[in-house]
């Protein structure tokens, strides 16, 4: 079925999906049937050869202005329950394709979880993150206490939960949050332009890498070093590591096939 929330363009450029968040009056406003269209597509691409690269986008005015408020409002805590809305995002979190999120506009709440459940963020000059749920008499539930405190340290995640202010791209840059921010009309080219060089990696290499680094969150640094060991061995049961490494030795570009 053609998703209606989402776009799906699946060789946006060779070996680089974009999937775009198309919900636009609403500001992109992230529903049930929109995580579950974005979870699926995801999944699709993932599990596709041809695609080593995921970039996700909105629009120039919002890339995601949260989880939709009018659909949570009339909840109750065991609708909540009974909906599992997260088991969306549990699957996101499993994709192993490298993602970009591609920010321009408002990235809060929901939106900014999503962008944090990324691998990298490229901004627009124009983007605004912030966690604002508690001005609504929430807080963040994907992600946004644990992911943004890592990422930019306790006081100013701390600020930004409690105060609900929205951070710049220059401060979010400033802070570590994002990879970089380039004038509004460059965003998504800038995030191709990311995509691209990691797209020319070999794709098991850059899957396994990404695996490892994420296993810094939630591992201590015995495991953490433990697991990259792991990764890094099974890469040698790999013909790109021999390609990679016959084309450095050769003084050629490697072919890297993902085998
Ligand atoms: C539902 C939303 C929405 C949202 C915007 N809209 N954000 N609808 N859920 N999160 C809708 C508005 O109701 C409005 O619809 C239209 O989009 C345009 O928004 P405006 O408010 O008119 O635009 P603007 O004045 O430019 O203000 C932009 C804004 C504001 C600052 C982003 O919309 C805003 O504060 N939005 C809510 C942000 C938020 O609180 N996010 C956290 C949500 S909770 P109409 O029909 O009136 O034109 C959350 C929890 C995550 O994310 C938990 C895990 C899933």
């Amino acid at each position: 079925m053609t998703p209606e929330y989402i776009i799906i363009h699946q060789q946006a450029q060779p070996h680089i999906a974009h999937v775009q968040l198309n919900r636009p009056k609403e500001l992109n406003a992230l529903n049930l049937q929109l995580m579950q269209e974005l979870r699926d597509a995801l999944k699709m691409l993932d599990e596709d050869e041809n695609t080593r690269v995921i970039v996700l986008s909105g629009n120039e005015k919002a890339f995601a202005a949260g989880a939709d408020i009018r659909q949570m409002a009339g909840k109750t805590a065991i609708d909540m329950f009974n909906t599992d809305q997260f088991s969306t995002w549990d699957a996101i979190k499993k994709i192993k394709t490298p993602m970009i999120a591609a920010v321009s506009g408002f990235a809060l709440g929901g939106g900014c979880e999503l962008a944090m459940l990324c691998d990298m963020i490229v901004a627009s000059e124009t983007a605004r993150f912030g966690q604002p749920e508690i001005k609504i008499g929430v807080m963040p539930g994907a992600g946004g206490t644990q992911r943004l405190t890592r990422a930019v340290g306790k006081a100013l995640a701390m600020e930004m939960v409690l105060t609900g202010r929205f951070i710049t791209a220059a401060e979010a840059r400033q802070a570590g949050l994002i990879n970089s921010v380039v004038p509004q009309e460059l965003y998504l080219q800038e995030a191709f332009r990311l995509a691209a060089v990691v797209a020319e990696m070999s794709p098991l290499a850059v899957k396994m890498a990404k695996e490892a680094v994420l296993r810094a969150f939630d591992s201590t640094l015995e495991e953490g070093l433990h697991f990259e060991r792991k990764n890094f061995y099974l890469l040698f049961a790999s013909d790109d590591q021999k390609e990679g490494m016959q084309a450095f030795i050769d003084k050629r570009t490697p072919v890297f096939t993902g085998k």
